[in-house]
């Protein structure tokens, strides 16, 4: 075997696994799991797995928390990771990284924060822990993200949406704190 084919040996064995790798990792994450809606309870909807999940009408009309995400992403995660979930040169597009990332891992990831600082990064996902106005709406965030991720909606606002249901009034009253 010439050196030139062993190169080519190495390159081929080097992408088979990165589909085998990225093939399987797809397989095991919610967030690129069928995003269907399975079953709804009080305007609130959900995969076949329990994991919050959007409802877009074909009209293009958004369920209540998909709206309430674009507008919780866009008072606090925007800054960071760009208009709409398309990133920014300091923090990942998170319409990119909810194709992969599971429901859980990402509450993990906004709870408790992320530091990737050495040498050559100084990137720090702050934990929003304490910060009601996001641990409050975070499923309505991820709703919104997954819905960016698998396409179901464009940039921008949403035209319509649904009406805000009385169990979201009630949530939002005992998680805030706010009467
Ligand atoms: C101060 C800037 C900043 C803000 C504000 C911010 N993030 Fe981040 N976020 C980052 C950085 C930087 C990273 C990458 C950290 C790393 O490289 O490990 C990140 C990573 C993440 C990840 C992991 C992405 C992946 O591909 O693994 C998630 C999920 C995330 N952020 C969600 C959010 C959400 C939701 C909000 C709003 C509530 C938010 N972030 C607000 C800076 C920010």
């Amino acid at each position: 075997m010439t050196i030139k084919h062993w190169k080519f040996a190495l390159v081929v064995l080097a992408s088979v696994s990165a589909s085998f790798i990225s093939a399987s990792s797809v397989a095991l994450a919610d967030g690129a799991d069928d995003p269907a809606v399975a079953s709804s309870e009080n305007g609130k909807y959900a995969d076949k797995d329990g994991n919050p999940t959007y409802k877009i009408s074909p009209d293009g009309t958004v369920d209540w928390y998909t709206f309430s995400g674009f507008r919780r992403y866009h008072s606090d995660c925007h800054v960071c990771h760009g208009p709409n979930g398309e990133g920014s040169t300091y923090a990942p597009a998170l319409a990119e990284s909810l194709k992969t990332l599971t429901y859980p891992d990402f509450v993990s990831v906004v709870t408790n924060g992320r530091n990737h600082v050495d040498a050559a990064n100084d990137k720090v996902m702050p934990s929003f822990a304490t910060n009601v106005n996001v641990m409050c709406y975070i499923d309505d965030i991820y709703v919104y993200l997954r819905a960016r991720a698998n396409n179901a909606i464009p940039g921008g606002r949403p035209p319509a949406h649904e009406d805000k249901p009385e169990a979201a009034k009630q949530a939002e009253t005992s998680c805030t704190g706010i009467k």
